[in-house]
């Protein structure tokens, strides 16, 4: 078979699941991992044989995308922000509104440090709870060498996954496992940034199935009766480790703009700004003290 004939290929079998333009995409993933080639080359060299061993990688994928699996999963990598992330079972898949949520901070980040440093650009430390993959702390770190990055999840496998991301990324970050729900710590940051948990079991019917049965639910849920769990507790551990001017920034589920705000104002945080996505749904919060 040629790399035309497996395209093909691949839109018929994944038109169940997939529109004839994302199966495109999926076999162009697909196809530039195991045959190395850019998507300009593949594009170009739709003639070209496929070697059976080639062959057989690109139909075991295929066959793994037809049970739902996501394509990052299957071919263990994500781009986030201009950067690739190793990503498996144990991590959540990063995001585009999460790239978003990044610009904003680096933005933030640029101004605040030529603040009040006329002789050299004030360091900023910055705190991410809920490392996953790591995409968070890492794309920080990359685009603003001169901070000082720490961040913190629940689950070991997923720092193991963020330790490896920033060694791959040559970065240096200070990596904590520990439950923001008790965590405590002497140390005063200029940042706090988290996207935690925050789908309530009540929105689990609306989700596809290749999120619900391959993406970890411990990255993903919040019970019905307090979907802000994690907020609060955020946004209390910010009222004593945000150092003075520092900022808060999350990541929020869209339906719950406005209950993240009133939670944050009625623990006496000023100057809140909720922000939309590129999708125009409410999906980011900055706050000060
Ligand atoms: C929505 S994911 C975000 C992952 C990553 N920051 C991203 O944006 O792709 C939430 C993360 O919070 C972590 N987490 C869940 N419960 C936690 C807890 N009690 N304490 C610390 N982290 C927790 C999960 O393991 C998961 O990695």
């Amino acid at each position: 078979m040629n790399i035309g004939a497996l395209e093909e290929h691949y839109k018929l079998e994944l038109a169940p699941l997939y529109e004839s333009d994302e199966a495109k995409t999926l076999f162009s993933l697909a196809a530039e991992q195991v045959l190395a080639l850019s998507p300009s080359k593949l594009m170009m060299q739709k003639d070209a044989a496929v070697s059976f061993i080639n062959m057989q990688k690109l139909f075991s994928i295929l066959n793994d995308l037809q049970i739902g699996k996501p394509i990052q999963h299957i071919l263990e990598e994500a781009h986030f922000y201009g950067l690739v992330f190793k990503v498996n079972e144990n991590v959540l898949i990063p995001r585009p509104e999460t790239e978003e949520l990044v610009e904003w901070i680096i933005s933030v980040c640029r101004t605040l440090s030529s603040v009040n440093s006329f002789e050299s650009p004030k360091k900023l430390s910055i705190l991410d709870i809920g490392t996953g993959s790591g995409c968070i702390p890492i794309t920080l770190k990359k685009h603003l060498p001169n901070t000082q990055v720490a961040t913190l999840d629940v689950s070991a496998d997923a720092i193991a996954v963020a330790k490896q991301n920033a060694r791959q990324i040559g970065v240096e970050i200070n990596f904590i496992t520990a439950d923001i729900l008790t965590f405590q710590s002497e140390e005063k940051f200029d940042i706090i940034v988290s996207n935690p948990p925050y789908i309530r079991n009540l929105e689990k019917n609306e989700m596809h199935n290749n999120v619900l049965l391959h993406e970890p639910h411990l990255a993903l849920f919040v019970s019905d009766e307090n979907p802000l769990i994690f907020y609060k507790a955020i946004a209390d551990f910010a009222k004593t480790n945000l150092k003075p001017n520092g900022k808060l920034f999350f990541e929020i589920n869209e339906f719950l703009g406005k209950e993240t705000v009133d939670m944050l104002s009625n623990r006496e945080f000023n100057n809140i700004e909720l922000k939309k996505d590129m999708q125009g749904k409410d999906r980011m919060v900055r706050a000060g003290l």
